[in-house]
């Protein structure tokens, strides 16, 4: 269980900031134990039924994540230190299909608590989460912009449970 407590919702605060200041990171890991790390700019996160934090991430089919998700429906969703906002850059624009992400971009990544997809410690806050529904297109779920693209290009809505969430 995640307790709302203070230093969780400053921290949480500075996530959304960060959403719309270069993006958020997330991992991912396939069933050969390889982890991927990308960027997000679309994140919902609240205490809903039972207390209980959730997290919603989109993402898009073409992405090496989305293959990783599909094997392992679990992520974690790191918020980046503010020194590394041109490896967040990177990790949005390259995929983990062609290069390792964590090498290439010297982010160290750390044994998460609860999940298998690691952790990063060039991060203020991992939030360590496992889907419970990915809701695939077509859905009525994001805007009318995006249910004008094609349906194998739209994005699947992960719902997702917290399971941890915690500063390195
Ligand atoms: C600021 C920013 C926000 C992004 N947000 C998303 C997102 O929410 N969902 C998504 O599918 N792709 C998003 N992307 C694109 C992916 O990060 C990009 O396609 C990445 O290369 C995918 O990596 P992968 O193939 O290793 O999974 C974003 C890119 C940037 C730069």
């Amino acid at each position: 269980m995640v307790e709302e407590n203070p230093v969780l919702m400053r921290e949480i605060q500075r996530a959304f900031h960060k959403l719309t200041h270069g993006g958020l990171l997330v991992t991912s890991i396939g069933e050969n134990g390889r982890p991927n790390v990308m960027t997000i700019g679309w994140w919902l996160f609240g205490w809903f039924y039972h207390g209980r934090p959730m997290s919603v991430i989109a993402i898009r089919p073409a992405t090496h994540t989305f293959k990783l998700l599909a094997e392992v429906p679990e992520y974690v969703v790191s918020v980046p230190t503010d020194d590394i906002a041109e490896v967040v850059a990177i990790c949005g624009r390259e995929s983990g299909r062609d290069m390792d992400k964590f090498a290439e971009c010297h982010l160290t990544a750390i044994p998460s608590k609860e999940v298998r997809p690691p952790s990063i410690r060039e991060s203020t806050l991992n939030i360590e989460c496992r889907i419970y529904h990915p809701q695939a297109p077509p859905h009525m779920i994001l805007t009318p912009e995006h249910r004008r693209k094609p349906v194998p290009e739209q994005h699947t809505i992960y719902f997702s449970e917290v399971l941890a969430a915690w500063s390195p």
